[in-house]
């Protein structure tokens, strides 16, 4: 595949190929939500790729790695059950951990041994970023999306504020993983460029036609 730089742009398609079109250092932030490796399914039997094999962890943080900015930051929502494997993968790519955020919910998604009411992101640096001169606290906004577009479709609120303390303005933030597109949309809103890549056709549909009908108005007003 040949070099592109894209921005601005929602990519159908999978993440490893698309990411190795793109050159070294290319984005200021990455702010994901990968498959949580639980072969979820929800009410409407709607399902996530990639959401039961693990193959593609290492290479993916690989790619994430190279094409971050050097001395920049990236998000990273996680799968509790599975902290063993995203660690090692972060950790084998280069990635230090340098937070951890959650995100308390109002209801529990599910409930086991426990009710299991909040969600969760690891704060990973390549090299030595700057550190915010106000830093974020570590415990983030939560609402209930409603998940009409995805099945675990997350909320813009709880994603604006990262991409404001973590990405220089006019900055360019990367979705390798984008689902209905909330990084992007929540990018986009914050007056930041945007790159997602989602696999699946009908969330990319999704993704698209939302940051299409994303108003100048609602952007000027985030
Ligand atoms: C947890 S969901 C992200 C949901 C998203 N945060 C939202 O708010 O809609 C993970 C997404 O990654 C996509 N995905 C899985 N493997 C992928 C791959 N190799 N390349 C691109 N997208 C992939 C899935 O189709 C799914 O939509």
């Amino acid at each position: 595949m040949t070099n592109s730089n894209p921005i601005n742009d929602l990519i159908l398609g999978d993440n490893l190929a698309v990411m190795a079109t793109m050159p070294d250092h290319h984005v200021d932030f990455i702010l994901t939500d990968p498959p949580y490796l639980v072969n979820y399914i929800d009410r409407s039997q709607r399902s996530i790729k990639n959401d039961i094999n693990a193959d593609w962890l290492m290479p993916t943080f690989n790619e994430m790695y190279r094409v971050l900015k050097p001395d920049s930051l990236m998000v990273s929502f996680y799968g509790w059950t599975k902290i063993d494997l995203f660690f090692a993968a972060w950790k084998a790519a280069g990635f230090r951990v340098v937070g951890h955020i959650v995100f308390p919910k109002r209801y529990a998604s599910s409930a086991g041994f426990l009710a299991y009411q909040h969600e969760s992101a690891f704060l990973l640096a390549k090299g030595h970023p700057e550190k915010p001169v106000k830093p974020l606290g570590d415990v983030g906004n939560w609402y209930y999306s409603g998940n009409k577009l995805h099945p675990t479709q997350k909320p813009i609120s709880a994603l604006t504020p990262f991409i404001q303390s973590f990405t220089p303005e006019n900055g360019l933030v990367l979705d390798p993983f984008a689902g209905s597109g909330s990084t992007c949309e929540a990018a986009k809103l914050c007056g930041r460029q945007y790159i997602g890549i989602e696999i699946d056709r009908q969330y990319f549909d999704l993704a698209k036609a939302r940051l299409d009908s994303l108003s100048s108005r609602e952007i000027i007003a985030a």
